[in-house]
């Protein structure tokens, strides 16, 4: 029997999150950039992640810095149209969130006009003021330039430990409901986790979180190349899907694909016609 049927259809809420906090029940997070990659996911994780990782992950750039708004909303859109029980989250992309709190409101409203539930902005203190829309400031703050997956691990001295302690309490003061912890120590993350009311989704920040995030095509192995040391393939998705397209290919090359059963056929009256028939001479 596959563990799949076993699996909750409930639908995912905020309030079901901070239930799971409390009741010590960790939480799933993946990501997803499309209607195949949400219809996979659904019946599985508790939070789909509309990420601007779409931008390394499926769309070949070097990194998620020239992801804009109309990407993010292009792709989410695809999830939204799959109606996934689980809760959506978006991702604000470099620069959608920093220029001004008119432009910061507009961009998280379409996000949830197109079907989000939530949004996702990153930052500490410095951008708490964009974080909650009745605390919007203009906020010029020069904003970080975005990492693909050269993860620096933060918060490994006092300053650094203490100052995302702050931030994290700052951020569940303005308003967030659940915190992503990225790159941080295990024990920083776990102390995070038990001093605050709302949830941490943790990726490369040990298991004291309430839940963990991936990438759905790192835990699937479908991406090549380096993997940082907190991603753990399930599948080697690559070649598995490699192996496959090469049967399809090498089938198509020996005439195997298709089989008169996958072709359809002419009425049988039409037959003789057609292979009678001859082309007429051009004038
Ligand atoms: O964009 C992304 O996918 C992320 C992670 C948290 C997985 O930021």
């Amino acid at each position: 029997m596959s563990h799949i049927s076993e699996l909750p259809v409930e639908r995912v809420t905020i309030p079901l999150l901070q239930r799971w906090k409390e009741e010590g029940r960790r939480i799933a997070m993946t990501t997803a950039y499309d209607a195949v990659t949400a219809r996979i996911s659904d019946p599985i994780v508790d939070v789909i992640f509309i990420g601007d990782s779409v931008g390394n992950v499926c769309l070949g750039f070097d990194d998620t810095l020239p992801v804009s708004m109309a990407m993010m909303n292009h792709h989410l859109e695809a999830v939204v149209r799959t109606k996934p029980r689980v809760l959506l989250v978006a991702d604000m992309p470099f620069l959608s969130f920093h220029l001004s709190p008119a432009e910061t409101i507009r961009n998280a409203g379409g996000f949830l006009q197109r079907g989000a539930d939530a949004v996702k902005l990153e930052g500490g203190q410095a951008y708490r003021n964009s974080a909650r829309p009745d605390r919007l400031r203009d906020s010029c703050d020069g904003p970080p330039r975005p990492h693909p997956w050269g993860v620096k691990v933060q918060g490994r001295n006092s300053d650094d430990a203490l100052r995302l302690l702050d931030d994290a309490h700052h951020l569940q003061e303005a308003g967030c409901f659940a915190l992503v912890l990225e790159g941080i120590p295990a024990e920083l993350a776990a102390r995070a986790t038990e001093s605050l009311r709302i949830p941490t989704i943790g990726i490369g920040a040990g298991p004291g979180c309430s839940g963990q995030v991936l990438v759905f095509h790192d835990v699937l192995g479908l991406t090549e190349g380096h993997r940082p040391k907190f991603v753990r393939a399930y599948a080697n998705g690559f070649q598995l899907l490699q192996e496959a397209l090469s049967r399809w290919a090498a089938d198509v090359r020996n005439g195997a694909f298709p089989t008169p059963q996958e072709s359809c056929r002419l009425p049988e009256g039409l037959r003789d016609t057609v292979a009678n028939w001859t082309p007429s001479n051009p004038t």
